[in-house]
């Protein structure tokens, strides 16, 4: 799948380049890696903490053949790979919150942004961002992320090797994306499904229409979370704010 690797020293956000080679007609598989950024951005217009050679900063460009109304099952799917690929290289317990965070300790790791373009409602190209916390200290964290946020550093006690995790990311992506292209949606639901740390558990869902309580059972096709309400019935929640378990 990766047909080249771009390495960067410092940029602003790997997505604006990733971004920039798209427009310029870059294949899919295009890799761009920044040792450092300086505007890393996040979801809900939050920062990424992107010090220097600590994390792994990346934005891969895709050109699925798919409707727009598909991106949300890449994020998903990028999700599981990352904890596959994760799981893999360190010992300790990883598990998805929803929709794509990974966490360690009940503490996010990693983080993954999907910013799609597209025409006519089809994708014309999806940037998918990855950042993943490896080597950072709890010193690089201002002190509103210290106690939300960890690195496999903290959690594992060991210095990880940043380009096993790139390695074993861009393997496990490849491989389920590739499924996915072939057979669609359902296996990477019920992988997503076994790997989540927020199905099963009584949760207050803080979302655009209001606060939504009750228990997250299961994910759907659109990548929505189907809570089960008190009063038996099940409700899709297709973003929030923060979910928080009651
Ligand atoms: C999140 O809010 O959880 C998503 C964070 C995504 C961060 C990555 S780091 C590489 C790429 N470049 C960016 O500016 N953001 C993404």
């Amino acid at each position: 799948l990766v047909s080249g690797i771009k390495l960067f020293e410092t940029t602003d956000s790997t997505q604006n380049i990733a971004h920039k080679l798209a427009e310029e007609g870059a294949e899919e598989g295009t890799l761009v890696i920044a040792e450092q950024q300086t505007s890393g951005r996040g979801r809900m217009g939050r920062a990424w903490v992107s010090p220097a050679g600590k994390g792994i900063y990346m934005s891969m460009v895709l050109r699925p053949s798919l409707p727009l109304q598909f991106a949300p099952q890449l994020t998903l799917l990028a999700a599981v790979a990352l904890c596959r690929a994760l799981k893999e290289l360190v010992p300790v317990e990883i598990g998805i919150k929803w929709p794509n965070d990974l966490l360690i300790n009940g503490k996010k790791i990693s983080g993954i942004l999907l910013e799609s373009s597209a025409e006519d409602e089809r994708i014309r190209h999806v940037i998918m961002g990855i950042g993943i916390s490896v080597n950072l200290t709890i010193e690089d964290y201002p002190s509103e992320l210290a106690e939300i946020a960890t690195s496999l550093r903290i959690a594992s006690g060991e210095i990880v090797d940043r380009a096993s995790v790139v390695g074993a990311f861009v393997k496990q992506f490849e491989h389920l994306y590739r499924l996915y292209l072939k057979e669609g949606f359902a296996t990477i639901q019920s992988l997503w499904e076994a790997l989540s740390v927020t199905l099963h558990k009584p949760a207050k869902l803080m979302t655009p229409g209001g606060v939504v309580e009750g228990v997250p059972v299961a994910l759907t096709e659109s990548g929505a979370l189907l809570v089960r309400l008190a009063d038996g019935s099940e409700l899709p929640v297709f973003s929030a704010e923060a979910v928080r378990p009651l």
